[in-house]
């Protein structure tokens, strides 16, 4: 399966963490959102789209992203993000937006994956941040084993 990792990692290189892991059960080539070649997107079977958290968002480049490919035609996708904090309906619900932008564009997003991400944002500098570890070995390995599960699915 011919798939394309494309993600944001912008505060502590967490989300880049979780990527590359992915990419090597994958097979997958990755990439940050402004070294994509649009026409080039039709040669893979499977997209991966991952963000850091952002003010409860995805960082905005992905979206400017799928802004600007064609409607595809059901073309496998799945989303990935690293938070400083749980996803919490209306609070922090970072994985609705991009499900929906994604959807609109016409793909099927087949699986979502996330996990904690360490954290110096705001006050929480001042409290020496949070999840000082994460993503730690037991996230990587729970994000190699839903790439795995991704590779079973045709
Ligand atoms: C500007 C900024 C805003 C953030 N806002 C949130 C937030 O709303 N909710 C949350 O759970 N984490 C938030 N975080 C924490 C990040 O999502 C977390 O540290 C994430 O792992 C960063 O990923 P990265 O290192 O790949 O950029 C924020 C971090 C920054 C820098």
């Amino acid at each position: 399966m011919n798939t394309l990792i494309i993600y944001q990692s912008v505060h502590h290189q967490n989300t880049e963490k979780i990527a590359k892991v992915m990419a090597q059960v994958l097979g997958a080539e990755i990439a940050k959102p402004e070294t994509v070649k649009i026409e080039e997107l039709g040669n893979y079977d499977l997209i991966g789209f991952g963000s850091g958290v952002y003010h409860s968002k995805p960082h905005r480049c992905l979206f400017q992203l799928i802004e600007q490919l064609p409607l595809q035609n059901s073309k496998k996708a799945f989303i990935f993000f690293t938070s400083g904090l749980f996803p919490i309906k209306f609070i922090n619900d970072f994985q609705t937006p991009l499900l929906c932008a994604l959807e609109n564009k016409g793909f099927a997003v087949i699986s979502g994956f996330n996990c904690r991400g360490w954290d110096t944002y705001g006050l929480m500098k001042y409290l020496g941040g949070i999840n000082l570890q994460n993503p730690n070995e037991k996230d990587l390995q729970k994000a190699r084993d839903f790439a795995q599960k991704l590779l079973q699915i045709k």
